[in-house]
């Protein structure tokens, strides 16, 4: 068996920029003469796309939320990333288990076991070998998504207490793994945020 591919996430909070950060990290990661599978959740697959469409258009319960988002998350682990990681491709995927420990746990109330539990049944052993945290203020990231003028999803309006604190239980995840995580002030110019970016990268993968 060859080498298996590296595992890649991006994380943060609505309006935090980091989508805007793909293409170059796809392009960091290419460059060290790899193939890679640029992927996201949730929608990762024709199942989890039409569970996307539920998740984001439909109000429910935090823990129904939860575990949608993990039917979506074991469909694209098992038909996607999993097999990419194997034949040694690349896997840079928007958002991962960290979002749901900070959206559905931190800013819903998801006990942290119930999702620790799901992890350990839907993705055991498998963890991002590098999570870049795009962190910014609650109220920062409110105006540049009213700014950009696109109709927001349910998520996206909900109140700024409800970011503030999705976005401690991302710092907290990031001061529990710190060799994973790494935390890119997001708040400053593309031009700055994509510089540190491309340090971290550095860090992460000399
Ligand atoms: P995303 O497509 O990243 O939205 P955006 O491009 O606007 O950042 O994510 C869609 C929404 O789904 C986002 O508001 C966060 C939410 N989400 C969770 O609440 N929990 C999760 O586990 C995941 C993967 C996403």
């Amino acid at each position: 068996m060859g080498v298996r591919g590296g595992f890649v996430t991006v994380e943060g909070i609505d309006g935090a920029g980091k989508s805007s950060h793909l293409d170059f990290l796809r392009d960091r990661i290419a460059a060290r003469g790899v193939e890679v599978l640029v992927t996201r959740e949730p929608g990762g697959t024709p199942f989890g796309a039409r569970l996307r469409e539920a998740i984001l258009a439909e109000p429910t319960t935090v823990l129904a939320e939860a575990l949608a988002l993990f039917a979506d998350r074991a469909a694209h682990v098992e038909s996607s990333i999993e097999p990419a990681l194997a034949r040694g491709t690349w896997v840079l995927c928007d958002r991962f288990s960290d979002s749901t420990y900070a959206y559905q746990c931190g800013g819903g109330g998801v006990a942290r076991e119930a999702v620790e539990a799901l992890e350990r049944l839907v993705h055991p052993g498998l963890q991002p070998d590098a999570t870049f945290l795009f962190d910014i203020e609650p109220t920062l990231a409110c105006e540049r998504l009213r700014g950009r003028g696109a109709p927001q999803d349910r998520f996206e309006r909900e109140q700024t207490a409800f970011f503030e604190r999705v976005r401690a239980a991302y710092l907290e995840r990031a001061r529990d793994f710190p060799r994973r995580f790494h935390v890119i002030d997001a708040s400053g110019a593309p031009d700055q945020v994509r510089e540190g970016l491309a340090h971290a990268f550095s860090r992460a993968f000399p």
